[in-house]
């Protein structure tokens, strides 16, 4: 059992950035996101510091997906990231929080006519263009709002990461972006060339997400820059940035072995400079879009226990007050998670359980197999790292309400997401 940042064992409780897990779950009920401000912080500044922000000029772009918020969008802001979103929805949000629009890269594989228009006329700094289709509808958008927009191509290099089969997106046969077959790529440089109202300012791929591994990122750029050089010699145009994406593995359970930031940093820096000389090609300026890294080992969920259910010589589970609608990523995944009882923090974790949530549906399981201390009703039950693709990918099911977000730091706590009401829930039922 791992803990993270501002969180501690103190006599028999877990505390949360000086805040103990009871307190908050008294007094913003559960099932509740906790995140734990002052460890995203150190981490937006970890990445700003070891991709050499400031000295190389390159960029950090966060991947709202993993989780954002009016509050994420304002932290990201100070600490001088960018902001990497998908859809109208997270950048809207940005947008709301007076988030500077020149900084967002819009992503996404089908993005609809009406996301495209927001974006341009929002002004985002660059969409990662995914296809012809949605190239042709940016020019024309950009025509109409009189803009040159800046886009990227994005490309699936063909590295195969180890990880999930559904958060692998590297490789060639992939639904995202441009496939270096045929004359696929070439024909999308040129067709973007063509097209006044665009500048071709950077390529973009994403090899996948939760990769331990350093070196598929290295090799990621090595293609990348080859392209850039192959494109320059082909066409005479210069492409002056390359963001490498997001994907960058988190410790979430035992065996989960991540570097450091700086250590893939350096790897993707060191690389490129090599690469640049021996091509010799001007080095562009550099982007990466972290996204569970900055925020997955600042979360944790609090779930109250309530039914305890033991089939002799089979197995005993314990069952919370949340479950698949607030952390899918077990059932969807397999993803394997730590737990503790937080008002129990002391005793010993001999009891071997299942945790389980509340939702209609077998495969509502949070935690298969885990040793906790001996739990009761009414225990506060604490998940941890659950801060990426948790809250992001919540769901209604069940009409389940959908739970609330504090930030705590130095013993402060503040609502960041209200918990959904009744009132809410059926707020645009007729
Ligand atoms: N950039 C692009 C273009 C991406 O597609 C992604 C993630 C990222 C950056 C950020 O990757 P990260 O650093 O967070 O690994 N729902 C899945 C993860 C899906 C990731 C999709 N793309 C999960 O819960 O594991």
């Amino acid at each position: 059992m791992k803990l993270f940042g501002a969180s501690e064992i103190e006599g028999n409780n877990l505390k949360i950035a000086g805040l103990e897990a009871r307190y908050l779950a008294e007094n913003f009920g559960t099932p509740l996101y906790v995140m734990d401000e002052k460890l995203i912080i150190d981490k937006c500044r970890e990445y700003y510091k070891a991709f050499r922000v400031r000295e190389d000029n390159n960029r950090v772009a966060y991947a709202g997906k993993a989780f954002l918020t009016l509050e994420m969008c304002r932290l990201i802001d100070r600490e001088g990231l960018c902001l990497d979103v998908v859809s109208a929805g997270e950048l809207y949000t940005a947008y709301k929080a007076g988030f500077n629009m020149e900084k967002i890269y819009f992503h996404g594989n089908n993005k609809t006519e009406e996301e495209i228009e927001l974006g341009v006329k929002l002004g985002v700094g660059r969409f990662i263009v995914d296809n012809l289709w949605e190239m042709k509808k940016i020019n024309e958008f950009a025509e109409k709002y009189r803009k040159v927009q800046n886009i990227y191509l994005r490309i699936t290099p063909g590295i195969e990461a180890h990880t999930h089969d559904y958060i692998k997106t590297g490789q060639i046969d992939s639904k995202f972006g441009f496939a270096p077959v045929d004359n696929i790529i070439m024909d999308a440089v040129k067709s973007s060339l063509d097209l006044s109202n665009l500048r071709l300012a950077g390529l973009h791929c994403h090899i996948g997400s939760q990769i331990f591994d350093n070196e598929p990122f290295a090799d990621a750029a090595e293609i990348m820059l080859k392209l850039i050089k192959e494109i320059k010699q082909e066409t005479g145009h210069e492409i002056g940035e390359l963001n490498l994406g997001g994907g960058f593995g988190i410790y979430y359970s035992e065996g989960d072995n991540p570097k450091d930031i700086s250590y893939y940093c350096q790897t993707i820096l060191d690389r490129v400079n090599k690469v640049c000389k021996e091509l010799l090609l001007k080095k562009p300026i550099l982007t990466i879009e972290p996204g569970r890294s900055i925020v997955a080992n600042a979360g944790t969920t609090l779930y109250k226990v309530g039914s305890i259910k033991e089939i002799p010589n089979i197995r005993k589970y314990i069952a919370v007050d949340g479950g698949m609608t607030d952390n899918i990523r077990p059932a969807l995944y397999n993803a394997k998670y730590e737990a503790i009882i937080a008002n129990k923090a002391n005793e010993p974790f001999d009891d071997l359980v299942t945790v389980v949530g509340k939702c209609c549906e077998s495969g509502d399981v949070l935690i298969r197999d885990i040793k906790l201390q001996k739990a009761e009703s009414g225990d506060i039950l604490a998940v941890t790292s659950t801060g990426a693709y948790g809250f992001s990918m919540a769901n209604g099911y069940n009409k389940n309400l959908r739970p609330a977000v504090v930030f705590v730091r130095d013993g402060e706590a503040k609502v960041v997401v209200k918990r959904q009401s009744f009132e809410e829930l059926l707020l645009n039922e007729i």
